[in-house]
């Protein structure tokens, strides 16, 4: 803990810390954020000195039901599921990780975050992964439809009942035999009483912290976050021993420790500034923020060494590389993760990204050829074969599906990320009009 943080906090009461939980003092947190938040974002924010790292909200549907397994090649942990394909029993797929954490690398450092509007769900969901993370945290403060419409996220600043039996549910059923915390992120109300009111009954709970963000429902993410509130938030959290951690507009761990100090607050959450560069957690002493080159690279790595969906892989690729770079257009292009490495000239990750390629079943789709010594395999061979005689018989060759012929080498695999509540699909529009048309016009596979 930083002596800052120790001076703020030393005299508080302190609701306890339970034997598996974190405490939320002291620290500089990466905030949860649905697509930007897979594992290998928070690895990432992990390497360059976040202190602890929260997942993307799940709701809770979503993970119960799901299976636990340990990923054979990487330890990693997998919750999944089959797609219930909207009840279509015609429609064959692949199971989907909806959640995947690293037991080691994150190991007393993960908070999952949870989207629900029922306590016994909540309990239900939590309890799928609550041997597995350090602490459970209530989005109480979503503002989309697709979270309000169903009592979820903001909507439960307006139901301050259900958001209470919600927290005493986790704590008694989850928090106390899974011995960790519990705690709820909200945004600020429209007047400092009605924020204090709602508070005050928060931090009876049993919480163990609570995270302010320091917008109202209506505001954009663009407007500053005002901060008038804060520290009123935090005496109320105090007085009950919950920590309170700050959040918008915080762009780096100095400017979040000195917001500490200047509010009162126990930590501080970055969201959309480690979105473009995770360094940001890396304090000026430290050597502050690394080139982007160092950081996509980080990126690129853990994504490989995590089997990350592509998709999600080059959403972030698109935040991290600065948007006028030449490489930032050329890595736009890749529809691989050899092709990206090719690309951006990290040849050190080129042996793993063919191997994860073929794995993912993205092989056939390598835009700069086969690498050097590693010719297509069979399969892939009499596909495009296939696809050539079909062009000379008339037909554009096009397959609709990429996977009937490709061996598939082992799973599970990530199929698709649940829930994807953010439309922005940049990568769509990345498709590079020269690559020839049985590549170029099929829709991503499922990787
Ligand atoms: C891409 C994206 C996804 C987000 N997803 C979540 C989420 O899953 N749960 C949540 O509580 N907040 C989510 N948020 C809100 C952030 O956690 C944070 O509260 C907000 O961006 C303000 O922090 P900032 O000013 O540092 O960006 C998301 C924000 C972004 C940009």
């Amino acid at each position: 803990m930083s002596s800052i943080a120790e001076s703020v906090t030393a005299a508080a009461p302190r609701v306890p810390i339970p034997a598996n939980g974190v405490d939320y003092r002291g620290k500089i947190v990466l905030a949860p954020m649905v697509r930007s938040g897979e594992l290998p974002s928070r690895l990432l924010a992990l390497k360059y000195g976040a202190d602890l790292v929260w997942g993307p909200e799940t709701i809770d549907r979503a993970i119960i039901g799901c299976q636990r397994q340990v990923n054979p090649r990487n330890g990693c942990i997998e919750f999944s599921r089959m797609p219930s394909n909207g009840g279509r029993p015609d429609i064959v797929s692949k199971e989907s990780v909806i959640y995947r954490l690293d037991p080691v690398r994150e190991k007393g450092r993960l908070i999952y975050q949870m989207g629900t509007a029922s306590p016994e769900l909540a309990v239900q969901a939590a309890k799928i992964v609550a041997a597995d993370v350090s602490g459970i945290d209530v989005n109480s403060g979503c503002p989309k439809p697709f979270s309000t419409s169903g009592g979820m996220g903001a909507a439960l600043l307006r139901t301050p009942d259900k958001l209470v039996s919600i927290l005493e549910a986790l704590v008694r059923e989850v928090g106390e035999p899974f011995q960790i915390g519990i705690s709820v992120k909200i945004r600020i109300l429209e007047s400092p009483e009605a924020t204090e009111a709602l508070v005050s009954r928060l931090v009876r709970t049993g919480i163990t912290g609570l995270t302010v963000h320091c917008r109202t429902t209506p505001m954009r993410p663009r407007e500053r976050a005002i901060r008038h509130q804060l520290r009123m938030v935090a005496d109320v959290c105090h007085k009950a021993g919950v920590a309170c951690i700050m959040n918008g507009d915080v762009t780096s761990r100095d400017h979040g420790l000195a917001l500490m100090e200047e509010f009162g607050v126990d930590g501080a959450m970055i969201a959309t500034s480690a979105e473009s560069n995770s360094s940001c957690f890396r304090s000026e002493a430290d050597g502050g923020l690394a080139p982007w080159r160092d950081v996509v690279h980080e990126y690129l790595r853990f994504c490989i060494e995590s089997e990350n969906r592509l998709g999600n892989t080059k959403y972030l690729l698109n935040m991290l590389i600065p948007g006028k770079n030449e490489e930032f257009k050329q890595a736009k292009l890749s529809r691989t993760y050899t092709d990206s490495c090719r690309r951006l000239k990290f040849d050190d990750l080129v042996s793993q990204a063919i191997l994860l390629d073929e794995l993912l079943d993205l092989d056939h789709k390598w835009e700069l050829g086969p690498p050097e010594g590693h010719p297509r395999s069979k399969a892939v061979q009499n596909v495009m074969a296939n696809n050539e005689s079909a062009k000379a018989a008339g037909g554009d060759g096009t397959r609709s599906k990429a996977t009937s012929s490709v061996a598939h080498k082992g799973g599970p695999i990530r199929t698709s990320s649940f829930p994807a509540p953010v439309k922005a699909e940049p990568e769509q529009a990345a498709v590079d009009p020269s690559i020839p048309a049985p590549m170029a016009q099929k829709s991503e596979v499922a990787v």
